[in-house]
Formats: C-alpha cells, sequence, structure tokens
C-alpha cells in the first residue's frame, strides 16, 4: 500500500531528526504496537536501539522465547532478556486482590525496566508504542470526571523519573493502520495479528493467590484453547481469547478414580476496541470438543466452564 510506505519513509526521518545519534531504549512486550514502534524506530537508527523484554514469569506458554527470538535472531534488534520471574512470582506470593497485584506488578516492572535501561550507556530516549486511540483517551479522561475501573498497567511517569525524552512514532495511527505498517515493515501475519495481551499477563486471569503450579496449569490449558481456536480458523473473527483458572477445586471421575482438581473458564470476546465486547457464540460443539481436550491434555484441571458475559457489565479480564 503506498500510503504506509510513504507513511514508513517520513516516520524514518522523522525518527532520525529527532533522536540525531542518541540511543533509545524500549520496553518490548511481545504485542502488535511496542513490536511496530520498535521495528519501525529500529529501521530508523539500528543499533542505536535497545528493546528491553521483561520477563515477569506471568507469560504464556514460549511466549518469552518466540518473541526474544523473532527480534533478536529474525530482526536483528539488540533485545535484552529481563529474567526476573522470581522477582514478580516472590512478591506476588500470597497476594489475592486484584489492584494489589497490578500495583505490585506495575510497580516492579518500572523498577526493573529502569535497572536494565541504567546498563545502557548514553540513553536519552524512551521509545513507547502510544497509539492515537491513547492520546485522545488521556486527554479526555483528565477532563472528565475520573473513573477508574481497573489501574493499567505502562510505563507511565516513567520519562520524567529518567530525565529520558519520548519517542512515539505511532501517534498518529488507529491500530488497523498499525498493523498495516507492520505488514509494511515484513513483521510476520500471524505476530501482527495477534490478540491483545494485558501488560500484567497471567497474573490477572488467576483470580486469588498466584501459584507456579496454577501458573503452568493455565498455560497449558490456555495453549490448548487457543490451538482449538486457530485448527477452526476462528482466530481472526475472535477479539481476545484466554483461559481463566479459577481458584476452586471440584470433583471429577476419570478412568477408575476420583479427581480434585481446578476449574477453569473460557473466555472469548468479540470486539472493535475493547472499551465493550460481546462473548462469542462458540458451536456447543467446538465448547464440547474443546473442553475433553483441555480436561484429557491438561493434569490439575477437570472442569470447564464457558464465560458467556458482555462487557458492560463484565470486564474482558477476569480482574
Ligand atoms: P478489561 O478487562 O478492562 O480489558 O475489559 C480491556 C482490554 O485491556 C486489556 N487490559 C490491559 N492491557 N495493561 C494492558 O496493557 C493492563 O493493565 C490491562 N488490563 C486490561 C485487556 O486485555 C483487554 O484487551
Amino acid at each position: 500500500d503506498w500510503t504506509m510506505s510513504a507513511y514508513r519513509e517520513e516516520m524514518v526521518e522523522a525518527i532520525r531528526r529527532q533522536v540525531g545519534d542518541d540511543k533509545v531504549i524500549c520496553a518490548l512486550s511481545g504485542g502488535v504496537d511496542s513490536s511496530v514502534a520498535a521495528a519501525l524506530i529500529h529501521e530508523a537508527i539500528g543499533e542505536n536501539l535497545t528493546c528491553v523484554f521483561v520477563d515477569h514469569g506471568l507469560l504464556r506458554l514460549n511466549e518469552a522465547e518466540e518473541v526474544v527470538g523473532m527480534f533478536r535472531d529474525h530482526m536483528n534488534l539488540r533485545v535484552i532478556h529481563a529474567q526476573e520471574q522470581d522477582l514478580f512470582l516472590g512478591e506476588l506470593e500470597g497476594v489475592s486482590d486484584p489492584e494489589t497485584k497490578r500495583k505490585i506488578i506495575g510497580k516492579l516492572f518500572i523498577d526493573v525496566f529502569q535497572k536494565y535501561a541504567d546498563q545502557i550507556d548514553g540513553a536519552r530516549f524512551l521509545a513507547q508504542g502510544t497509539l492515537y486511540p491513547d492520546v485522545i483517551e488521556s486527554v479526555s479522561f483528565s477532563g472528565g470526571p475520573s473513573v477508574t475501573i481497573k489501574s493499567h498497567h505502562n510505563v507511565g511517569g516513567l520519562p520524567e523519573k529518567m530525565g529520558l525524552k519520548l519517542v512515539e512514532p505511532l501517534r498518529e495511527l488507529f491500530k488497523d493502520e498499525v498493523r498495516a505498517l507492520g505488514h509494511e515493515l515484513g513483521l510476520p501475519a500471524s505476530f501482527i495479528g495477534r490478540h491483545p495481551f494485558p501488560g500484567p499477563g497471567l497474573a490477572i486471569r488467576c483470580p486469588g493467590e498466584i501459584t507456579r503450579e496454577k501458573l503452568d496449569i493455565l498455560r497449558k490449558a490456555d495453549a490448548v484453547y487457543i490451538d482449538q481456536i486457530r485448527k477452526h480458523g476462528l482466530y481472526d473473527e475472535i477479539w481476545q481469547a484466554f483461559v481463566a483458572i479459577l481458584p476452586v477445586r471440584t470433583v471429577g471421575v476419570m478412568g477408575d478414580g476420583r479427581t480434585y482438581d481446578y476449574a477453569c473458564a473460557l473466555r472469548a470476546v468479540t470486539s472493535v476496541d475493547g472499551m465493550t465486547a460481546d462473548y462469542y457464540p462458540f458451536s456447543h460443539e467446538f465448547l464440547g470438543e474443546t473442553a475433553t481436550r483441555i480436561i484429557n491434555e491438561v493434569k490439575g484441571i477437570n472442569r470447564c466452564t464457558y464465560d458467556i458475559t458482555s462487557k458492560p457489565p463484565g470486564t474482558i479480564e477476569w480482574e
């Protein structure tokens, strides 16, 4: 698409003008926005961009390897893989209140990012994948009544604290344009089309206390669910799909034995922007087949439910 390729060149020039020979750091989450921002800035300044991928131990199955592998090995970006699972999971031990979880993760994320960023000599800029709707939202929120439903996890406040200037090359774009730009920059289609994944990760899909055992079970169940959705060709029709592991064990039978394992909830919604959402109308056949697969393939789960709550009144995530 000629418009996007012209925009790409324009932005590359603009980034070079803004940054000059200075160094830029970027928190790479593996989401579409930060990924496209990183790819674009890399095209503009190459080695002067360093990305930090914070692994908080709340990622999906194989996620860290996939993201780091693609950017570091395939696209040649400088990527630091911050392995901080023990730190995050340690601080989260015994915590079950949703807002407390978010605050702990948000604060640690900033600490960790700062720690790694401090090791990069002479970084002057922080890159962020802020989109146009984010710009609008923060403006209208600051003028209107402040209703915070959930504290959102990002690196807000960090640039000032670290004395960094911001580079936000996607500020004029909507999500579909960011995807087109990602395509233009050569990011794989499977990557560009990925469902959004929240900053606090699996923590907010694990109501109640977070344990390594529950996270492992959740990762496996989620992988089976997404595999089912892909196999049935439904992935691109859905805004977001994931499993939540419930803080309750229930009784079941398997073979000759009684089981006493976790229940899980499957979630899938359609949405335009995440602000409102409808649950996805899977066929009963799909749901039955998926439940059977999860219960057979994932040790630790013996019951599966489907969440048919729309937003509002529910939220997309469980916390
Ligand atoms: P809710 O659960 O509020 O989610 O209906 C709306 C959308 O936002 C995502 N989400 C987050 N994204 N940091 C993020 O980057 C967060 O703290 C966060 N909380 C929710 C959620 O996955 C959905 O797409």
